[in-house]
């Protein structure tokens, strides 16, 4: 068959095409879509409905946010990453048996390959971003695992099983590698948030900071509809692995808008300096239309509960550490700034990455780590929410409203 003859066969099959369907009758392409439901554009996917889920609510007038049923308030206090993430897992809160034997495979899991550590020494991490180190790892983890490809509930549930025990083990070893630090292996005797900051650090971690980033664990596990659950979902729905799905997880929550503003917050206290450059720096950013990180909110339009428990932990641990002193103080200023001007008018209040970082800060953690946290956390709410859709799955696939021309004539290149 020769070249041309190809193109013979796709003008028959455009003839053919046309023919089948001269009756039908041409859309309406810029008005509202009829079908299958009656829908106009909210940009952003701003209201638009994906599913229904046992797994989280976010009430954002009423500044609520529940895992299962448990609201965070009670889970921060009283629960533990390792409990939180099995309850989104598997729905309710484990027995003490059901607990230990959870415990046991994150312990069992923590392991990785030696060839992930390797690969990651031959990433350029002192300059790269750890997001990105961290979305190659998981990929790389993916290929070392030989039921990567079965997309059943089952084979996937272990897999989030392994990859909550993982994420820590990676991100911890990102930010050793990045300082050319050799990573640490995993402390079986430590908890899920002691051990994490173990192989980040290379120091078996006080019983305060154990507790502080336990509690900031279980408040990143889950968040409604957000764009990095939603990305793991789509990907997920394709019956795709949940390597892959995860990966997705990680490059959408590295964006600045989305889990990315922890650092970028920490970034703007260090430009502000302190809180007398408040109310210029807030001035000129309002002037050149710059968004404040760390402020603001697609579902919340109160309070956001995590900032209301990250806050007070951000004043506890500056009150100890002179260095963040000075940034929390610039916070509170921003805060009081932020507020005072947007507050009532727009609803705008911080959100759950304005205090984050200065708690990490001090804790010693480097700015860049801060969104690796936050996946180190995710991880499970990504997975509960990829697995709850899998159970009844069905491929995710919007549409556009589209607004461009219909009937162009294709001109040949000599004569465009
Ligand atoms: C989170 C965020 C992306 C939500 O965005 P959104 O729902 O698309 O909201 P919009 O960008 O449409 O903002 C609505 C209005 O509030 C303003 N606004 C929202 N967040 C703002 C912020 N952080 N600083 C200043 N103004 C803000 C917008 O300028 C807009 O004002 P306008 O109506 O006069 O144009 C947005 O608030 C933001 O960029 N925040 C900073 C990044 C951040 O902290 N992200 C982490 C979220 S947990």
């Amino acid at each position: 068959m020769s070249a041309q003859e190809v193109d013979e066969l796709i003008a028959q099959a455009a003839i053919k095409a046309k023919q089948e369907t001269d009756d039908e009758p041409e859309p309406g392409l810029t008005e509202e879509v009829e079908w299958p439901v009656k829908a106009s554009l909210g940009r952003g996917l701003e209201g638009a409905i994906s599913n229904t889920t046992k797994i989280g609510y976010v009430n954002g007038a009423k500044g609520w946010l529940i895992y299962r049923g448990y609201n965070c308030f009670d889970l921060a206090e009283k629960s533990s990453f390792e409990e939180t993430a099995y309850l989104l897992l598997f729905g309710k809160l484990p027995t003490q048996s059901e607990l230990s034997g959870f415990n046991d495979k994150l312990i069992a899991y923590r392991n990785i390959p030696d060839e992930v550590y390797q690969l990651l020494n031959t990433l350029p991490t002192d300059k790269s971003h750890p997001m990105s180190a961290l979305a190659t790892a998981v990929s790389a983890l993916g290929n070392f695992d030989d039921n990567a490809d079965e997309a059943t509930v089952e084979n996937e549930t272990e897999i989030a099983i392994k990859l909550i025990a993982q994420m820590a083990t990676l991100a911890g070893a990102i930010a050793r590698v990045r300082n050319g630090e050799k990573p640490v292996r995993p402390n079986p005797a430590l908890s899920h948030a002691g051990n994490f900051l173990y192989m980040m650090t290379g120091k078996t971690p006080d019983a305060l900071s154990e507790r502080i980033m336990d509690a900031a664990l279980i408040l990143h596990a889950d968040h409604g509809m957000n764009a990095s659950t939603f990305t793991t979902m789509v990907v997920n729905s394709s019956l795709s692995d949940m390597y892959s799905s995860v990966v997705a997880g990680i490059g959408s929550l590295k964006g600045s808008l989305h889990g990315g503003a922890n650092e970028a917050v920490l970034y703007d206290l260090e430009e502000i300096g302190s809180p007398e450059n408040v109310k210029s720096w807030f001035a000129e950013a309002r002037a050149q239309k710059r968004k404040v990180m760390g402020f603001g909110h697609r579902v919340y339009k109160a309070y956001d509960p995590r900032a209301r428990i990250l806050g007070p932990i951000a004043e506890l641990v500056a009150s100890k550490d002179p260095e963040t002193k000075n940034l929390y103080a610039t916070a509170v200023a921003l805060e009081e700034q932020v507020c005072s001007v947007l507050g009532a008018e727009k609803k705008i209040f911080p959100n759950v990455d304005f205090y984050s970082g200065i708690v990490y800060k001090a804790m010693g953690i480097e700015p860049a780590m801060f969104t690796p946290i936050f996946a180190v956390s995710r991880i499970s709410g990504w997975t509960a929410r990829a697995l709850e859709y899998l159970a009844d799955n069905r491929l995710f696939r919007p549409r556009a409203i589209y607004v461009g021309p219909v009937k162009q004539d294709y001109e040949s290149i000599e004569e465009r």
